[in-house]
């Protein structure tokens, strides 16, 4: 009998390919699977189907998944960490560029230009006044959270002449020197707000990383200081950030997801959560999350669980 694997959101072909057709049924619609393949569908408030014996995420964060549940009922949670780490660590870089140089607003003031040659150039030189940027080589990185990703983030970081802070108290002084040598690492949270130019998340969504950043946070911050949020949402206490903004404690806040509330604010870009969207990262989580269901259910081995 094939082994059942229900896939819960558009799932990279290339990943699915481990599964071959002989050994394994595969799609939305199966029913009783004893897997289950998800990406970003939550899982929270579903019932358990008592024929699942494994779950895998193709991403690393495993914050739309129940896993205490899972684990009273002995059902491993799988994820994909590193997987997809170049291409997030790719639009963080990204989002150090657009807000060193403002090239949201700057961009849409462009886009609203009309008029002949002559009206352009007068707009052009308003532009240059008001879009003033600054660069990156000397100015502080400060990076919350050394896994796969702020790792990646912190070493272009370094290697654009940037100075780079790290804190990570899941890790030990001696593993954060083997992770990079150059990155300065700090204890103290507030210490790392207090000196970066551009602070970075990324920590996973865990009940301890709930409103990380809150109100204290963006007191300790430079008033000239940009958060990139490119984890989760709920590491950023909204009301605090918002009451930051409009209180000139924070230049600006570059993030991966939308929020009703966050949306067309002045000094506030937001992405339909992009970060892990490239097709080689689709297929590497996708490809890595079927081995290890693969794995588990062919041989019983454990891989990222
Ligand atoms: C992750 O946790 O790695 C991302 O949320 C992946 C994704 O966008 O699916």
């Amino acid at each position: 009998m094939p082994f059942r694997i229900r896939t819960l959101n558009a799932i990279s072909q290339v990943g699915l390919s481990r599964l071959p057709g002989d050994k394994y049924t595969v799609g939305h619609d199966v029913t009783s699977p004893d897997a289950l393949l998800v990406r970003s569908a939550s899982l929270h408030n579903q019932p358990i189907e008592p024929s699942v014996l494994a779950v895998a995420r193709a991403g690393a964060g495993t914050n739309n998944i129940p896993i205490a549940e899972f684990s009273k009922l002995g059902v491993p949670v799988f994820n994909t960490p590193g997987a997809n780490a170049n291409a997030v660590k790719e639009l963080v870089v990204a989002g150090l560029f657009l807000a060193a140089r403002n090239i949201v607003d700057a961009a849409a003031f462009a886009h609203r230009l009309e008029g002949d040659h002559a009206t352009m150039d007068k707009l052009v030189e308003a532009g240059k006044k008001n879009y003033v940027g600054f660069e990156l080589p000397g100015r502080t990185l400060g990076v919350i959270g050394l896994g796969a990703i702020g790792v990646e983030v912190a070493n272009v970081a370094l290697s654009l002449g940037m100075n780079v802070l790290g804190y990570d108290p899941g890790i030990t002084v001696q593993h954060a020197w083997a992770l990079s040598s150059q990155v300065e690492h700090v204890t103290d949270l507030d210490e790392l707000l207090k000196r970066s130019d551009i602070v970075t998340l990324h920590v996973p969504l865990v009940a301890g990383t709930k409103g990380l950043i809150g109100a204290s946070q963006f007191q300790a911050m430079k008033s000239s200081a940009v958060l990139l949020n490119f984890a989760r949402g709920p590491i950023v206490d909204e009301p605090a950030l918002i009451e930051a903004l409009e209180a000139g404690q924070l230049r600006g806040y570059v993030c991966d997801f939308p929020t009703p509330t966050l949306n067309k604010r002045p000094r506030v870009v937001t992405l339909p959560h992009l970060g892990a969207s490239t097709n080689e990262a689709e297929e590497n989580c996708a490809r890595m999350a079927a081995d290890e269901l693969r794995w588990y259910l062919e041989e019983g081995t454990i891989q990222n669980s």
